[in-house]
């Protein structure tokens, strides 16, 4: 379903993104990758290309708009349209409110996981439109809840909700679907370790271990994929999961102690 198709993907560099765009090359999509770290995007770009996809890369910051234009006009140039758009590029921060030091990370939060898919987004929106395509926002289930020690995280990500909620409802009738994927912990990625500490840098390496509720890369892309082709709006992942909204608007008090729990047990595991 995929063949042929020209899938543009943020946060290529590590974690979801990158396993996303060898799922992709499998598939046999054409891949436009970004994200900040070269190394990580040349890496990605290289196993995509052993599978025989033509590949553009462009590092650069989601959150400038003019980084994101390049990438979006450097896709087009190389690949000659964009299908869909997987806006994955993600920072997350792993602090208690009260005992950040550095208020300024909560800005940043916002530049790259909400306003970073904005840009994309923006300049992206034309070319999926020519092709009827498809827009996937990785969001996270903490765009529908809330959780301690991620307040600036939760909120870009209930601004992420937000945003597609709304452009959805613009899109109807031009063949553009968007899917929102909310995932729950994912094993083997850099977010914890790249996250803002309370200092406002980033936490760094952990010898903590995700818990056992995580769920792998290759399970989150499998099921991004079959989303992906049965064009659903929104995806949870895991499956077990998505009664969690539902129960949150019925009885809050019994999700906040859940994920109060579920918090400490990543925090100790
Ligand atoms: N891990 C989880 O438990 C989890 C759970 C729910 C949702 N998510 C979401 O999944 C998405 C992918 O995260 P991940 O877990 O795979 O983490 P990851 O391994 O840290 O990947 C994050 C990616 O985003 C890129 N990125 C960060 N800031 C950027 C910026 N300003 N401009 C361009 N690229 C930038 C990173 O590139 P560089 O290497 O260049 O920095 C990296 O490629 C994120 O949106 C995250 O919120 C993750």
């Amino acid at each position: 379903m995929y063949a042929d198709k020209v899938v543009a993907i943020t946060g290529a560099s590590s974690g979801l993104g990158a396993t996303l765009a060898q799922r992709f090359a499998e598939e046999g999509a054409d891949l436009a990758l970004f994200a900040l770290d070269e190394e990580g995007l040349l890496e990605t770009a290289g196993l995509c290309r052993a599978l025989g996809r033509n590949v553009v890369t462009s590092t650069g910051d989601v959150g400038k708009p003019e980084d994101c234009e390049k990438w979006v006009d450097a896709s087009v140039a190389g690949l000659g349209k964009i299908d869909c758009l997987i806006a994955c590029a993600g920072i997350s921060m792993w602090a208690k409110f009260e005992e950040v030091e550095d208020v300024s990370i909560f800005r940043r939060l916002m530049d790259t996981n909400y306003l970073g898919i904005v840009h994309c987004v923006y300049y992206a929106l034309p070319h999926i439109k020519t092709c009827k395509g498809q827009i996937v926002a990785i969001s996270s289930i903490q765009g529908k809840i809330g959780v301690p020690l991620h307040t600036g995280y939760v909120a870009s990500k209930h601004a992420v909700q937000g945003f597609f909620e709304s452009l959805r409802t613009e899109l109807v009738g031009t063949g553009v679907d968007v899917l929102t994927v909310l995932p729950h912990w994912l094993r083997g990625t850099n977010l914890r370790k790249a996250a803002f500490g309370k200092h406002g840098g980033a936490l760094g390496s952990s010898s903590r271990k995700h818990s056992k509720e995580s769920v792998t890369l290759d399970d989150a892309s499998e099921a991004i994929i079959k989303a992906m082709k049965k064009r659903q709006r929104e995806l949870i992942i895991p499956f077990k999961l998505r009664f969690l909204p539902w129960l949150h608007l019925i009885n809050p008090k019994i999700v906040e102690y859940l994920v109060r729990r579920g918090v400490d047990k990543e925090d100790e595991a």
